[in-house]
């Protein structure tokens, strides 16, 4: 494709045209046979939108708070992992652009760029540092140390990971960090996925099994909590008893998540799970959603159906293997102008406008329920 993208599908084939075969799959897999991967898109075109007319949007005011945070517009950075793959600047390259559009970027603990070389890039961006925990709790600890040293705002923990989910191009590909790269947070060669051979498996799956701690249970969360002062968001939540139990944990928030369909298969779109989740949290926390937003109008139909703001794992990392920091920049940048878009259409000035009755479920999905 030789014009330049107007939609973030058009980064998506950008991306596929330049990346490496295998770091392409790394990052569009989802779990088994994709069936949630293919949802989380395509649950956003079941629910409608009910636009009101005639209210003056003239002046638009697109911010949002986050964990007390001001955004300029309620679409961050999810975590992504080992963004080094798609551009030599990777992760630095995302918090530039983030910062430039006034956004905030959660930073995987998995990149290939440190905790502190992505906060030196970027000191006065909203960063968040998304966190696993590992069999070596003093592993863990540190990464939160850091985090906090460093200047980030909060820490989304993973909850839906004490395995690494299947994905069979991983698999076929047997798939590794390309050398020289390595997980930049951490020295040793075990913890740095990046030794040599990880047998016939997906590497990272070996390395999961290896690295993370497949115990961790609500007293872990417990754990955290007195480790930091930072807010704690569970990252992966896609039921409301759960949703109850993190609120009782004293969370901050939620970010209703299936980890972008790479976990475990055949579980609910993500904006299908969201509205039991705001119903169960009654308000006291902030919730969140990924997964599957490519559009300002998925931006729109999230917030009425009650997120906060919503994150993008693969958009980010389309527009990093085409352009580097422009390329996040240009994602971030038409998705604000999509999103403001819509929010005009839809007859609101602000986020605060938005509500649940600007959507509803589309007629003929519930006809066939
Ligand atoms: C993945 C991990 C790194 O989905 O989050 O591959």
């Amino acid at each position: 494709m030789s014009r330049s993208p107007v939609c973030i599908n058009d980064f998506e084939k950008l991306a596929e045209g330049i990346l490496p075969k295998a770091v392409y799959d790394y990052y569009s897999s989802g779990a088994d046979e994709q069936q949630t991967l293919k949802d989380n898109v395509a649950a956003f075109s079941r629910w409608q939108l009910c636009p009101r007319v005639l209210r003056d949007v003239s002046n638009m005011d697109l911010s949002v708070t986050i964990l007390g945070q001001r955004v300029s517009m309620p679409v961050c950075v999810s975590a992504t992992a080992m963004q080094r793959m798609a551009h030599p600047e990777g992760e630095v390259a995302t918090v530039r652009a983030c910062r430039s559009q006034g956004t905030g970027m959660m930073l995987s603990t998995w990149a290939t760029s440190s905790i502190e070389e992505v906060a030196e890039a970027a000191p006065e961006a909203t960063r968040w540092l998304q966190l696993y925990i590992y069999k070596d709790r003093k592993v863990t600890a540190s990464l939160v140390r850091r985090a906090e040293a460093a200047g980030y705002r909060g820490i989304f923990l993973t909850v839906d990971t004490p395995y690494l989910g299947k994905r069979l191009a991983d698999v076929r590909n047997k798939f590794k960090l390309p050398p020289p790269l390595r997980m930049a947070n951490f020295e040793n060669l075990d913890l740095s996925f990046s030794k040599k051979d990880y047998g016939e498996d997906s590497g990272l799956a070996v390395y999961t099994s290896s690295a993370i701690d497949p115990t961790i249970k609500w007293q872990d969360i417990d754990w955290l909590r007195q480790l930091t002062k930072l807010p704690i968001v569970l990252k992966g939540i896609l039921r409301a008893d759960d949703a109850r139990e993190a609120v009782k944990h004293g969370i901050a928030g939620i970010l209703v998540s299936n980890h972008g369909a790479r976990q475990l298969d055949c579980v609910s779109a993500t904006i299908d799970a969201l509205p039991e989740i705001i119903e169960a949290v009654e308000g006291r926390v902030e919730v969140y959603l990924d997964g599957g937003v490519r559009k300002g109008t998925d931006v729109l139909k999230a917030l009425a159906l009650g997120a906060k703001a919503v994150f993008l794992g693969r958009p980010a990392l389309w527009g990093l293997a085409y352009q580097g920091e422009e390329g996040v920049h240009k994602v971030l940048q038409i998705l604000k102008e999509e999103f403001r878009l819509a929010l005009a259409l839809a007859g609101c000035r602000n986020v605060n406008e938005i509500d649940g009755s600007l959507v509803k479920k589309g007629t003929w999905a519930r006809s066939r329920i």
